[in-house]
């Protein structure tokens, strides 16, 4: 079982903390989606799951084990892969060289390479077709295709995903996120983060909203979706007051 389970997590930077007492769980091949805005902490709680700051307080466990001493890489190994909040991918490498650097954290029993690489371009006709082509002079939507088509090379079970909408046109946000519904048809769980709240609801099975470090509600997406506060506060305007956003296509 593929299960993430966080309880009672807190972390910051320096010395001033930004996560309180979270406590949060997504199921085998389940989506949980974070929505909040710009500022509430969402990153930060990528960033202490996947091992790339560490925790201040409370525990983090994968398939039942505590990743507490465990490196970036090994969570990797055992499934969870973080996609960054804005792809950071290695620009001036090519398409096919970015999806090698995200095999290297395979696993053990990993299929070959050139399978998987295979099984990306099928799903991301485009990156196939650009595959010598260098990742910095892709575009916007392109360049989000290679960030997950990178993760995919690791085989994860569970990927936490960073604002994958972030500065895309709204058609190629939709392209994205029938994506992620097809990988998730396949079995792979999702931690979910976005300030487009209503796009992460629809495809989520259960939300939390984040406010200021903490989950302030949490509740089936549907119900969320449904819910007025919700609406007023995070739908409509990208972000409710985050930064603007820039069409990259
Ligand atoms: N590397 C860092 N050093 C110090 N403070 C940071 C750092 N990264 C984020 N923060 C602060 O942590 C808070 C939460 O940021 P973040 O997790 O990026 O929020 P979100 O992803 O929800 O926009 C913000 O106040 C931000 O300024
Ligand atoms: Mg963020």
């Amino acid at each position: 079982m593929s299960e993430l389970s966080l309880s009672q997590v807190s972390t910051g930077y320096g010395r001033i903390q930004i996560l309180h007492d979270i406590d949060l769980r997504v199921g085998d091949g389940e989506i949980v989606t974070i929505v909040g805005a710009n500022g509430a902490g969402k990153t930060t709680l990528l960033r202490v799951i996947s091992g790339l700051i560490g925790i201040w307080g409370g525990t983090v466990t994968f398939k039942g084990r505590s990743l507490s001493r465990s490196s970036v890489e090994a969570r990797a190994g055992l499934g969870l892969v973080q996609i960054p909040e804005g792809r950071q991918l290695f620009g001036s490498m090519t398409v096919e060289e970015n999806l090698e650097l995200g095999a290297y954290c395979r696993r053990r029993d990993g299929r070959p390479f050139l399978e998987k690489r295979d099984e990306v371009f099928t799903l991301f006709p485009r990156l196939g077709e650009r595959r010598r082509q260098q990742a910095g002079t892709l575009s916007g939507g392109e360049q989000q295709m290679l960030a997950i088509g990178r993760a995919l090379m690791a085989e994860p079970e569970m990927l936490l995903l960073d604002e994958p909408s972030m500065g895309l046109a709204p058609l190629l946000v939709k392209e994205i996120f029938t994506t992620l519904r097809e990988l998730n048809s396949r079995g792979l769980g999702m931690l979910l983060v976005e300030q487009d709240a209503r796009i992460a609801l629809k495809l989520a099975d259960r939300g939390m909203v984040m406010e200021r470090g903490r989950v302030v509600l949490e509740d089936k997406a549907s119900a969320l979706l449904d819910n007025p506060e919700v609406q007023a506060i995070y739908f409509g305007q990208h972000g409710g007051g985050g930064g603007s956003r820039t069409e990259n296509e």
